[in-house]
């Protein structure tokens, strides 16, 4: 049995706020940072990265959570529409940041950009697809949709490839941090594919040790 790190029914909502107020508080810290000139010498680029970063980072903890269940059995299913609605809401900052702070609302200057930086259209990409998940991410829609709301919601694996792609395609030079990120959407990714196999074989496991204990 897996062992739910959700608090109690009535602590659990309390929990979920939680959880969103501190997942909003780096984006609010360097905004406040931004705002009094520390974020060193090119603040709207440092701002753009940085939201963009807590945006990745949100992505790979939303899909850590299932992982997580079956391997190690902690659950924190209650947590993970916060983790993605977290996700959706840097990713949406970041686009706004690009939009206004970055291309000063230009229209000429972006769609220049877009022809010149593809991993533009892939961020794109990437939010367009974000948006029909943050919408079905309620009770309402999971009643609704029925099975196809689990259809829908693998949206989140092209999301998080064209995501690192995006990030691996924006960088002028390769460092420690991008490699980290990227491996960490790799091995969520291959965990996904490798997955069947794994419950597969747990499942035999599990039987096996249970005919063992009859016969004992
Ligand atoms: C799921 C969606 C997205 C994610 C997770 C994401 C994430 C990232 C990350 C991690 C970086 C690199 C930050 C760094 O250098 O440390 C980045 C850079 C960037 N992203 Fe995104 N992004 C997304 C969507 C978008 C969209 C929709 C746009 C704008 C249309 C955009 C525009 C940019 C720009 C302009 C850069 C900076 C490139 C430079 O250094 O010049 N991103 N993004």
């Amino acid at each position: 049995m897996a062992i739910s790190l959700a608090l109690p029914p009535r602590y659990r909502s309390a929990s979920i706020w939680l959880l969103y107020a501190v997942g909003l508080i780096p984006g609010l810290y360097y905004f406040y940072q931004g705002v009094f000139g520390d974020l060193g010498a090119d603040p709207v680029r440092t701002f753009e990265h940085l939201l963009g970063l807590w945006a990745l980072r949100f992505l790979c903890l939303t899909l850590l959570v299932t992982p997580v269940r079956d391997l190690f059995r902690v659950n924190l299913l209650a947590y993970r529409r916060a983790l993605g609605l977290l996700a959706f809401y840097y990713v949406l900052a970041h686009f706004a940041v690009y939009l206004t702070l970055d291309r000063g609302l230009i229209f000429s200057s972006i769609l220049g950009d877009i022809t010149k930086r593809y991993y533009i259209i892939i961020g794109m990409l990437c939010l367009l697809m974000l948006i029909p998940l943050a919408l079905t991410s309620n009770r309402w829609s999971i009643r609704r949709l029925g099975s196809r709301w689990a259809t829908l919601h693998k949206l989140i694996y092209p999301v998080i490839a064209g995501a690192a792609l995006h990030y691996a395609l924006s960088l002028k030079s390769i460092t420690l941090e991008p490699v980290f990120y990227i491996s960490v959407v790799v091995l969520l990714l291959a965990y996904r594919v490798m997955r069947p196999k794994i419950m597969a074989w747990k499942s035999q496991n599990r039987a096996r040790g249970t005919a063992r204990q009859a016969t004992s």
